[in-house]
């Protein structure tokens, strides 16, 4: 995911430290200690903020990775995250940490998002609440995953 994160933000310019930042920290907030919420976005940016004083943009990042507002609203937290945590505007970021999310699987390695986004229903279940937000997300996923890709198939490549 890190790894990913690294190739990716060749793409970004001055965000390339700010996807990689968010790459390694996105879901610092499944630690049990931090669990508030039980919503792994919203409890992670929420410590990054207020433990640590984090960059806003890498917290407002880590709070909606991946489309954490569709799985906010399952769990009837949207208001409080996007009172808290605005999306960033800057679409080619916030697509990168969905690319990198979604085309690595739990071990750290490479998949499809298509085959990530099977495990996670296969996983959780589809009467779940994950497993509604993913079937949800998923068209989405694809989409933002579509455009990483067409970024990085646009880019020269070095000898
Ligand atoms: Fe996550």
């Amino acid at each position: 995911m890190v790894e990913h994160g690294v190739e990716v933000s060749q793409v970004l310019g001055k965000g390339a430290s700010l996807l990689v930042a968010a790459a390694t920290l996105h879901d610092v907030g499944y630690a049990p200690r931090l669990a508030v919420t039980g919503f792994h976005p919203l409890d992670g940016a929420r410590f990054l903020r207020d433990e640590h004083g984090a960059d806003e943009r890498l917290v407002r990042l880590v709070a909606n990775h991946s489309f954490a507002l569709l799985e906010a609203e399952e769990r009837g937290l949207r208001e409080a995250l996007e009172a808290e945590f605005p999306l960033l505007e800057d679409q080619l970021l916030v697509d990168a940490l969905v690319y990198c999310d979604m085309t690595t699987t739990p071990d750290g390695e490479r998949t499809t998002a298509g085959e990530r986004v099977a495990e996670i229903r296969g996983r959780y279940g589809d009467d779940s609440v994950v497993g509604r937000f993913i079937r949800r997300a998923a068209p989405e996923i694809f989409v933002a995953v579509g455009r990483v890709e067409g970024t990085l198939a646009a880019q020269p490549r070095g000898g």
